[in-house]
Parts: structure tokens; sequence; C-alpha cells
């Protein structure tokens, strides 16, 4: 089994082979993905996928811990990086620095991540410069969903160049990498050519250092809406909804449990099975 990288092995894979990232919120789903992936994130969006939010703005600290932990027992050979939560961050550097390493503590995450760019840039520097590594997120940042007025492509035409100054501006702040999401394909490759960081790309571009997606939208799980970027590998979720449907038929039927799922009254003779 190989060792899991830290956060200057994936700096270091900066225009080499694509790094490979899924998200993840539980142990089964980790151990799923931990031989195929470079890292894995568990991300604020477990609140959509799993808890039903209709944004990631509720989600909080306390949820973040739990599923951090959960994932973390799932992993041997990926990282683990994990997201700060709306709020646990944009106040201070000393409020992100002070709920950064309660998430590293409790759930033995290589790294943290949080969305913004230029704005960002002197709590990334602060959390690094004290042993926090920091992946920025940048392009269409979820959290900011209400001032952004939609989940829209982040970076055309004018206003391409804010996004390359907020990849500048994270990159000269110490993050190990950075998120593009939603970006169009043409400022993800200049971004992933300009900057000296692996650029990591939902919504952007193969030429992007790496990419990632939401593991419930690849395997079809997550069905409530499908993003333009989100290719299905699998289609899970009907497929488990079937598997209920014949089990709720069988139940009415008094044809669950059959013989083989049931036990005998008298104690099996020594060597029998049940
Ligand atoms: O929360 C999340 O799943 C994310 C990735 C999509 C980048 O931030
Ligand atoms: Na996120």
């Amino acid at each position: 089994r190989k060792k899991a990288p830290n956060a200057e092995d994936i700096r270091a894979r900066k225009g080499g082979e694509p790094l490979v990232s899924l998200t993840a919120y539980t142990t089964p789903m980790a151990r799923l993905m931990d031989a195929h992936c470079d890292f894995v994130l568990v991300g604020d969006s477990v609140g959509m996928v799993l808890h039903g939010l209709e944004s990631t703005l509720g989600v909080t600290m306390e949820m973040m811990i739990l599923h951090g932990q959960a994932v973390s027992r799932g992993l041997k050979s990926a990282m683990m990086v994990i997201d700060m939560p709306f709020g646990s961050y944009e106040e201070s550097p000393a409020q992100a620095f002070r709920n950064a390493a309660r998430l590293m503590a409790y759930t033995n995450a290589g790294a943290v991540k949080l969305e913004g760019g230029v704005e960002m840039a002197e709590t990334i520097r602060f959390l690094v410069k004290r042993g926090i590594p920091v992946m920025a997120h940048i392009g269409l940042t979820p959290q900011s969903i209400n001032t952004l007025g939609g989940y829209k492509v982040q970076g055309r035409d004018e206003q391409a160049e804010a996004v390359m100054a907020d990849a500048r501006a994270v990159t000269e702040a110490g993050a190990f990498s950075v998120v593009l999401e939603k970006v169009p394909q043409g400022l993800a490759n200049q971004i992933t050519e300009e900057i000296a960081i692996p650029t990591i790309g939902i919504g952007a571009s193969a030429g992007c250092d790496g990419q990632i997606l939401v593991v419930d939208d690849m395997v079809g799980f997550f069905t409530a809406f499908k993003p333009k970027f989100v290719k299905r590998y699998a289609e899970l979720g009907p497929l488990a909804e079937a598997a209920i449907a014949e089990y709720a038929a069988e139940v009415r039927a008094r044809t669950f449990p059959a013989d083989e799922h049931v036990f005998a009254d008298q104690a099996p003779a020594k060597g029998q099975k049940t």
C-alpha cells in the first residue's frame, strides 16, 4: 500500500500526471475510492448531498467534523482535505485558524479548503505560516450564492481578469493548490499555465492539473439536479430504488423472507450450518 501524499506532494504534481479526486462523506464510500484517488475532499456539499439542505450555507463545524472522522476511517493511501464551512473563517484570520485547527485535530485531515480569492489571501497566508496547508477554491464559490446571484459560470468576458487575480493572490498567499469551479475552459487553461500550484477543475477544463467531482453526482445517487459539468458514470440511484421496490412487493406478497432467510426451531446437528 502506498503512503498517503501530503500537501507538498500534491503541490509537486504541478504540470505532471493529472491529480484525481472526489468528495466523500462516509467510511464505505471513502474505502471505495481510496486506491483510485490522490486526495479525497470532505466537501461541505455534504449538506445538499446527504442532509437535504438547499445550499451549503447551513453546514456546521459539527457536521464537518463528524463526516471528516467517518471519511478518515476509510482512507489509507489517499490524502484527506476538509472544507471549512460557511461562517467558520470569513471573520478574521484568527477565527479561521481556530476552526481550521479544530477540523485538523478532530478529523486527521491533511489540509483544509476554503472559498475565496483576493479577499481571503491574508487568511490563507496566516494559516499556512502557522502550519495549516490550505487548498483555495475560486470561480464559482457556492457559499457566496446569495451575492453571486446564482450558480453561474464565473470569469467570462470582462470578469476573466478578476478570476485570474484571485488565482494569483491565493498562489502568492501560499495555497498548495486551487479548485477552479465553473470557470470557462480557456481561462482555466490560462490560469493553469500561469500559476505555480496545481489547479483542480470542476466544470473547468481537461487542461487543469487535476479534476474533482461530487461522488454522489458521478455515480448517480444524487439526482435532484445535474449540473452540465457532471458526467454520470453510473446510475446507482435508480438501481437502488428498483431494489427497494422489489423488496416492498415481496414483503406485501409474503415471499420475503424465504426459507433461506429464516431459522429452524431445532438446533442444527454438530458440524452442520444454521
Ligand atoms: O463541497 C464540495 O463538494 C466542493 C467541491 C465540489 C470542490 O467544494
Ligand atoms: Na465545498
